[in-house]
């Protein structure tokens, strides 16, 4: 594989909701408040547009890291499968993951998405900890790091058994040669510290443990709505702490955490500019880099 587009936090609303149902209005209105207008054709037309490039970009495979829908309404599911299969990827080409706003609405949204509208694209999407969706010389390992809970709160978890089904496949002969690629929502770091215990991932400490022993494994994520590109930071004391750092261009250590941006963010409309809010990585040598920001 050449080439891959990351997609995230596409944040897609139900357009048949209409005016009958007030409740849906009102919480899709409170949980997009200050952040985004709550278009639902705006919001589709974002995400077809930003499929639309990363095939003329020529995308071998499509990763979009969560926050597919407003609150994990099914029929929000439908209307992004709706755009997802108007776009006519080969469905082996796409990996999904969920976010917290997929699961704001029930503890099984996402799982009836993947047996109903999204069934097509379940083989390579997030399922049970220590999946593997393997694309020739890069294997995805996709994650699900969401809870249900109250829109209240919006942090994930990555346990100790996920971190340790991931372990298993980092030693596996079957996959010495490959680039590891982890896909998760939320990233184990939060640019905000005091948002951290609300909005960031519990657990987070079992990914950089995995990131420091695993010096083949990357990880794209989403969630924080903006580019971001991290290394590891490690200490040359024996046993002292892994930490991550923003990459400069005055370090050499290869970019390891790629942070997309917001679909939804992006532009409306047909026009050429501004683009639409998506990212590309190229792999080369077992290591993604990313062609821009
Ligand atoms: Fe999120």
């Amino acid at each position: 594989m050449r080439r891959i587009a990351h997609l995230s936090d596409v944040h897609i609303l139900d357009a048949r909701a209409g005016t009958r149902r007030a409740r849906y209005r009102f919480t899709t209105k409170l949980v997009s408040i200050g952040q985004r207008a709550v278009d639902p054709h705006a919001r589709s037309r974002k995400l077809a547009r930003a499929l639309r490039a990363a095939k003329e970009q020529g995308a071998d495979h499509v990763v979009i890291s969560g926050d597919l829908t407003e609150v994990g309404a099914d029929a929000e599911f439908e209307q992004f499968a709706e755009v997802l299969h108007d776009a006519r990827l080969p469905a082996d080409s796409v990996t999904l993951v969920p976010g917290n706003h997929d699961a704001y609405t029930n503890g099984d949204g996402w799982a009836r998405a993947m047996r109903g509208p999204l069934a097509a694209f379940a083989a390579s999407s997030a399922a049970a900890p220590g999946k593997v969706v393997e694309r020739g010389d890069v294997v995805f390992l996709p994650i699900d790091t969401t809870r249900f809970q109250t829109i209240a709160w919006s942090g994930g978890v990555f346990t100790k058994e996920t971190a340790a089904a991931v372990e298993r496949r980092m030693t596996d002969p079957a996959f010495r040669d490959k680039a590891m690629v982890l896909v998760v929502h939320h990233p184990p770091f939060h640019p905000v510290k005091a948002m951290k215990w609300i909005d960031g991932l519990r657990g987070g400490a079992n990914v950089l443990d995995l990131l420091a022993r695993h010096p083949r494994l990357q990880l794209l994520h989403g969630h924080l709505h903006r580019i971001f590109n991290h290394i590891l930071a490690t200490s040359s004391a024996v046993g002292a702490a892994v930490g991550l750092r923003p990459k400069t261009d005055a370090s050499d250590a290869p970019t390891r955490l790629f942070g997309a941006p917001a679909t939804c963010d992006g532009p409306d409309g047909e026009d050429a500019a501004p683009a639409p809010k998506l990212r590309f990585y190229d792999v080369a040598d077992g290591a993604l880099h990313a062609l821009c920001g």
